[in-house]
């Protein structure tokens, strides 16, 4: 079994983005939006700020009260839209009770959008537009692609809906591409005889929510598991990180896995700051990244 892990796909983007940056005459700024005092909130942020320095992007976060009206919020999003320096904006996850999720991505300009959930971006990936892209689905389809598993004509199953996730990971599968050209099938919690459409999968992802969902029994003999969970579990008074998939189980009959953590969720943090250089590509007109 071999694992896809997350470190030399990392190296690959940013050596990237390092490349486009250098010949700019600014370092691109990503300001972020926060209103919780969440602690996972507080450690990805502070996480990405540090990144960010580290390859010349300025991260900046907008922490705000957490009795904030959401008409300030509206206003603040309106200030990045119009001010040129700020070239992408992200509102970070969770939000206080009372917040309509819709109505704030709604209001970020579609090409500062940097988590790709504008309905413009949406719509433009269905179509298969450029335009910015969800980063959890891009760093499926960058991993597939840096470890040359191409998807044309594969049966390519995913176990989750979401508009994050599953939905717009199923549209770039779609694409035509090598790393799209796939037969896409979507189940979810109200999809029969789960393990009988999982079971003809020649790639398999997971995106559930619940630790360790996948077993080996779930799996066709070879097929490649990509796990796009991160769950937070206490086992013997311990708290560690496990994905969707059950990865001693699944090693023992797939052909590669990503693992958890150092997968898919490594990935996309350095796909959010990738995201970050195709703002600035989309904001100049400028094509450097497809
Ligand atoms: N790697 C990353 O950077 C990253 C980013 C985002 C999310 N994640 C992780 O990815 C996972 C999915 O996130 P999400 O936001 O897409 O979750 P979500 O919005 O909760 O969606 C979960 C999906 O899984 C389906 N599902 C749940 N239980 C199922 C079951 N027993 N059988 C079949 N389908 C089932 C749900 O079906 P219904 O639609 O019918 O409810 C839903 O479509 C989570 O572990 C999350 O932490 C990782």
């Amino acid at each position: 079994m071999i694992e896809l892990t997350a470190k030399p796909v990392i190296k690959t983007i940013n050596q990237e983005i390092l490349s486009f940056i250098s010949n700019l005459s600014f370092a691109p700024r990503l300001n972020i939006i926060r209103i919780n005092n969440d602690p996972a909130s507080e450690y990805y942020v502070t996480n990405l700020v540090k990144k960010g320095e580290k390859i010349g992007i300025n991260v900046d976060v907008i922490n705000m009260p957490l009795d904030t009206d959401e008409k300030d919020v509206l206003q603040l999003i309106r200030r990045f839209n119009d001010d040129r320096n700020v070239n992408a904006i992200m509102i970070q996850k969770p939000l206080p009770g009372g917040f309509n999720e819709d109505i704030l991505t709604g209001a970020i300009d579609p090409d500062k959008d940097v988590d790709g959930f504008h309905p413009v971006n949406m719509g433009k990936l269905l179509l298969e537009k450029d335009g910015l892209k969800p980063c959890t689905p891009l760093a499926v389809i960058e991993t597939l692609r840096h470890y040359n598993i191409t998807t044309r004509g594969k049966r390519v199953v995913i176990i989750g809906r979401s508009n994050i996730v599953g939905k717009p990971l199923a549209g770039l599968l779609l694409y035509k591409d090598l790393f799209g050209d796939a037969t896409v099938t979507i189940c979810h919690s109200r999809s029969e005889k789960l393990s009988d459409i999982t079971k003809e999968a020649d790639i398999l992802i997971a995106a559930t929510g619940k630790a360790e969902f996948v077993n080996k029994d779930m799996l066709k003999s070879n097929s490649i598991v990509i796990d796009v969970g991160i769950n937070q579990i206490v086992r013997n008074g311990k708290t560690s990180y496990v994905g969707d998939v059950d990865f001693n189980s699944c090693s023992k009959i797939a052909q590669s896995i990503t693992p958890v953590p150092g997968g898919i969720g490594t990935v996309t943090t350095a796909m959010l700051l990738k995201n970050v250089i195709k703002a600035v590509n989309i904001q100049n007109k400028v094509d450097i990244f497809d």
